[in-house]
């Protein structure tokens, strides 16, 4: 049985959405929007097939994290037909031309697991084609482990990760065909970066969410600044495995453009959302359990005043404008 919250359900959010794909066809894709269902997203029902132009999402680690529904320490063949029944699920929402960026820790050790290519692979099974791969360099943020295998000694020295990757594929065409609009609201300094396949984590986003993405933003960057009156615990909510906010943000930026739908299958703490939400974008998730859920609606809650996208779409209009 579905368990949707349906206090997570905004009055308007069941709709029929109409959308005018780049092809001039009218497609009507059947989507709630802005809502997080507190349920499996192996089994998505509530998401149309073609309806979604971004998945930004992180799958539970499965290293026995300490996930209040989920159980994270699942045999490795256990846990990758897991996954690929979600990926199946997700393969089949994306509309053509939309993407999926799966964001990947490999934790395992002894022997270490190459979980990106596993998760690669099953992906490109399902016929999704992979646009690329990012480092998500951590730096000060890693956390790094002590585990040194052998501390200078040569017997057994273990490598200890500083990054992660982020893993982009497309459905059937290259291009975003079935958009919503054409801009993104990315600033041409933002694509300059964002584009280079080593991403680094802006430390400033961690100790202050007054700076964070929208560092790049250097003609107005006051008024494009996020913020959250919940302050830091908007950025460090109680779960296990949040990423930064930046993450999402990027990619969204990158990938989609404005009132385009942007889907988390692991919802978590709500982060996805929060960067659709920033960046004017809608969002639909997926989050096994109630009290993750219950955190990232107090999140979204907590975003007061999302950065005016119109000033950066202005802002380019006159750019074009000037440059003609
Ligand atoms: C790595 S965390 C995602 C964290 C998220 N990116 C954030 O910023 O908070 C993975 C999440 O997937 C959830 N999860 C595990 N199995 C699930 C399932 N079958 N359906 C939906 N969510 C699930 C876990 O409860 C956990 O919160």
């Amino acid at each position: 049985m579905k368990n949707a919250i349906s206090g997570f359900l905004h009055p308007s959010a069941l709709i029929l959405h109409p959308l005018l794909c780049a092809r001039g066809c009218v497609t009507i894709a059947h989507v709630e929007l802005d809502t997080i269902h507190c349920d499996d997203s192996r089994y998505m029902r509530e998401v149309d097939d073609g309806s979604v132009q971004l998945i930004v999402t992180s799958p539970p680690y499965n290293v026995g994290k300490d996930y209040a529904q989920h159980h994270d320490a699942m045999g490795l063949e256990e846990y990758l037909a897991f996954l690929n029944v979600v990926w199946k699920e997700c393969q089949r929402v994306l509309c053509r031309g939309g993407r999926i960026a799966v964001n990947v820790a490999n934790t395992w050790r002894k022997p270490y697991i190459p979980l990106n290519g596993y998760i690669a692979r099953q992906l490109i099974d399902l016929g999704l084609q992979m646009r690329g791969e990012i480092i998500w360099d951590k730096g000060p943020s890693a956390g790094i482990s002590t585990a040194w295998g052998s501390f200078a000694r040569a017997s057994n020295p273990t490598l200890r990760d500083v990054h992660e990757y982020i893993m982009v594929f497309s459905k059937e065409s290259w291009k975003l065909e079935e958009t919503h609009s054409g801009e993104s609201g990315i600033e041409n300094l933002e694509f300059v970066e964002w584009t280079k396949s080593v991403w680094r984590s802006p430390q400033e986003e961690i100790e202050d969410s007054q700076r964070s993405v929208w560092q790049f933003d250097t003609q107005s960057r006051r008024s494009q600044t996020p913020r959250l009156s919940a302050g830091r615990n908007a950025h460090s909510p109680a779960h296990p495995t949040p990423f930064p906010l930046d993450l999402p943000l990027r990619l969204i930026l990158l990938y989609t453009n404005v009132d385009d739908i942007v889907l988390d299958p692991f919802m978590g703490s709500g982060t996805t959302a929060l960067a659709a939400k920033m960046t004017q974008r809608h969002y639909v998730g997926y989050e096994i359990s109630r009290e993750y859920c219950d955190i990232a609606q107090q999140r979204l809650a907590a975003l007061e005043h999302p950065p005016v996208i119109e000033e950066r779409l202005e802002r380019k209009k006159k750019s074009r404008q000037g440059n003609k």
